[in-house]
């Protein structure tokens, strides 16, 4: 316990103890998680009309945001006694708690809706091997019963983000942004789910600006994907659908911090369709080699959407992107396929390397 990492990156709790609340030292659970890329996107800046930079948060060690709200999170638990954690997931925090658990020695239990979270997230899980509780239901009707759970069973702490301890690790983001850029940024676009991630974003930027250390925060542009939009149709949706798996939330925990965000910051919530969440995946893989899960790309989908219409932001402009697009191999799998194989001559070589394969979907 307590173990620290060497050199390189620190984690956000030992890089940002100030900002966060009481850890002992020997009961923290850090992969060394933080300190993520923030990567400048100069095609999808013309598109958008704005200097776009990319918060590259699939480089975390669980390859997503989540894991800088769970070093916090199971530090915590350790330093009060759980023996165990639970949570309820669409794939990616229940890959992050299984890691930090993991680390910090203690059980851990996902609940997850059956056959919906995407293959690597699934695979991380069994990897670190926590107990992944498969259920009849969906994502919303998990987070009841993990919260049930812990609440029923002593010593078992709930590691979603409605544990405020995540949204604590979680706004160490926005400091980083900060920090890269000199400043805040104009506008920051981020996929929104259970809505834990902006409001522990803007309390980082109300946080940082607090602090004296900024003029301004960012307007904050959440964007949900259109199957599941509650915040923006003011509606929960019984069964929320999008291929975007990641954020398939019909009853957002977080409802009223991401409200906030929006009303405070100046910004809005919008949707975006399916369709724009792929063709912005696919243009961030393309035309700037980043490859992102299907929900990380919201963001941007939302910026383009946003810049067809005429009403992108100006100036500096950071998308953050979530999750790692390793997490969802059938998604790219669904939509293309490995050519057929050709004859080892180089001959065959150059008949296949000047043929122009039409883009297979
Ligand atoms: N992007 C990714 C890749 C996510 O995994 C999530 C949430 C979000 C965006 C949305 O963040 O919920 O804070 O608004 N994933 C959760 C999970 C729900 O269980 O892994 P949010």
């Amino acid at each position: 316990m307590g173990v620290r990492t060497v050199g390189g990156r620190r984690g956000v709790i030992r890089k940002y103890r100030d900002w966060l609340p009481e850890i002992p030292e020997e009961a923290i659970a850090s992969l060394g998680e933080g300190d993520t890329p923030l990567i400048e996107a100069p095609r999808l800046s013309e598109k958008i009309g704005a200097s776009l930079y990319l918060k590259f948060e699939g480089m975390n060690p669980t390859a997503s945001f989540k894991d800088r709200g769970m070093t916090v999170a199971l530090s915590r638990a350790v330093a009060a006694g759980s023996r165990a954690c639970v949570c309820a997931s669409t794939g990616n925090t229940a890959a992050a708690a299984s890691a930090y658990s993991a680390r910090a020695g203690i059980s851990c239990f996902v609940v997850v809706p059956a056959g919906k979270i995407a293959l690597g997230k699934a695979v991380q899980v069994l990897a670190h091997g926590a107990k992944i509780i498969q259920i009849e239901g969906n994502f919303d009707a998990a987070l009841r019963l993990s919260k049930t759970a812990a609440e029923e069973l002593g010593n078992v702490s709930l590691v979603n983000s409605v544990n405020p301890d995540r949204i604590e690790g979680q706004k160490t983001a926005s400091f980083e942004v900060c920090e890269s850029l000199g400043c805040p940024p104009d506008a920051l676009a981020l996929p929104v789910g259970n809505a834990g991630n902006i409001t522990a974003y803007w309390k980082g930027f109300k946080e940082w600006r607090e602090a004296g250390l900024a003029q301004a925060a960012p307007r904050m542009l959440g964007f949900q994907a259109e199957g599941a939009s509650p915040l923006v149709t003011g509606q929960d949706f019984e069964s929320p659908e999008t291929v975007a798996s990641a954020i398939r939330i019909g009853a957002p925990a977080s409802r009223e911090g991401a409200l906030a965000a929006m009303h405070e910051s100046g910004g809005l919530i919008e949707s975006v369709t399916d369709a724009e969440i792929l063709a912005a995946q696919e243009a961030l893989a393309h035309e700037e080699g980043v490859f992102c899960e299907p929900a990380s790309a919201a963001g941007v989908a939302g910026l383009l959407k946003l810049a067809r219409e005429g009403r992108a932001p100006e100036g500096v402009v950071v998308s953050v992107l979530t999750g790692h697009g390793l997490k969802d191999p059938d998604v790219i799998l669904s939509r293309t396929r490995l050519p057929d194989p050709i004859p080892a001559t180089f001959e065959a070589l150059v008949e296949s390397m000047r043929r122009v394969e039409p883009a297979a979907r």
